[in-house]
């Protein structure tokens, strides 16, 4: 029977450890400060926000919510980006995606400083990642190293396969296996015989955002499956990119949906926010 990957217990271990890293801090003087934008009120959006806050909350990290309007202009954004940008007492600063069709969404990634940008979608972070030096890094595909590593599964030699290239997962999820150790191979949409590809993975990374799209012809016997999609099935159901009842019985390890990758993501920037305070201090 495949291992599980709780995503919940290692996203609370995780919690937990920054609690008592803030505290700390708390103890020496220093509060890290969060602040987070939403333009608009996609419902989507406000759960996410409100679980940043409420993650926020519970390790000891202030943060300020700025929710502005839907119709709020580029250059309103870009001058509460520039305000933030500036404030000492501001750590990380977050913009929820997506945002509203007249905003140009890498004018606004770009104008977030990257000492700031806990998110790691700013060019210079992505470019950090790619040679090596230290910044920011994208929650999500971050978490999964996280989740692969405190699972005890080993990364270094292995042929790691993920499927999409988005910029926010796949590129860096591919960037990350590679710092680790593994033999990486990007698929796509456009990828021939994907299958065939898919077959050679010992961990295999699914972001692809077609509900149960992966099934077990898509998987080598023993692979460390995991799923970063998330969808709401008919009957309010979850469901991952990956096939889960299909899948499960051929993997070694794989992550369920809910309560795999997903609270990995807030995880992971509760601990961008705590970083960047040293960052800042350089
Ligand atoms: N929208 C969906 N996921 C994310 C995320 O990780 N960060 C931001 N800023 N917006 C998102």
């Amino acid at each position: 029977m495949a291992q599980i990957i709780d995503g919940k217990a290692v996203s609370a271990q995780i919690k937990d450890e920054l609690k008592q890293k803030v505290a700390a801090m708390k103890a020496e003087g220093t509060q890290v400060t969060l602040a987070v934008i939403q333009v608009g009120n996609d419902p989507a959006s406000s759960v996410y926000v409100g679980n940043k806050k409420k993650a926020c909350e519970y390790i000891g990290i202030r943060s300020l919510a700025y929710e502005l309007p839907e119709e709020t202009s580029q250059e309103e954004l870009l001058d509460l980006i520039a305000e933030l940008n500036g404030r000492k007492d501001v750590n990380g600063i977050l913009v929820q995606l997506p945002l509203p069709g007249h905003i140009d969404e890498d004018m606004v990634i770009g104008a977030i400083h990257p000492k700031k940008d806990v998110d790691g979608f700013h060019p210079q972070s992505v470019g950090a990642l790619c040679i090596g030096q230290p910044g920011f890094v994208s929650c999500t595909p971050a978490g999964i190293i996280q989740l692969l590593k405190r699972s005890g599964i080993e990364i270094t030699g292995k042929e790691c396969v993920v499927i999409g290239r988005s910029n926010i997962v796949g590129k860096p999820m591919a960037l990350l296996l590679l710092r680790e150790n593994g033999t990486v191979t990007v698929a796509h949409s456009r990828t021939r015989d994907l299958k065939e590809v898919t077959k050679r993975a010992d961990i295999l990374v699914v972001a692809v955002g077609k509900p149960k799209m992966v099934t077990r012809e898509y998987v080598k016997e023993g692979a460390v499956v995991i799923d970063v999609g998330i969808h709401r099935m008919e009957g309010k159901k979850l469901c991952g990119d990956v096939d889960y009842d299909s899948v499960a019985p051929v993997c070694s390890a794989i992550t369920p949906v809910p309560g795999g990758v997903g609270p990995m993501t807030i995880a992971m920037l509760m601990n961008n926010c705590v970083e960047s305070v040293a960052l800042q201090a350089k």
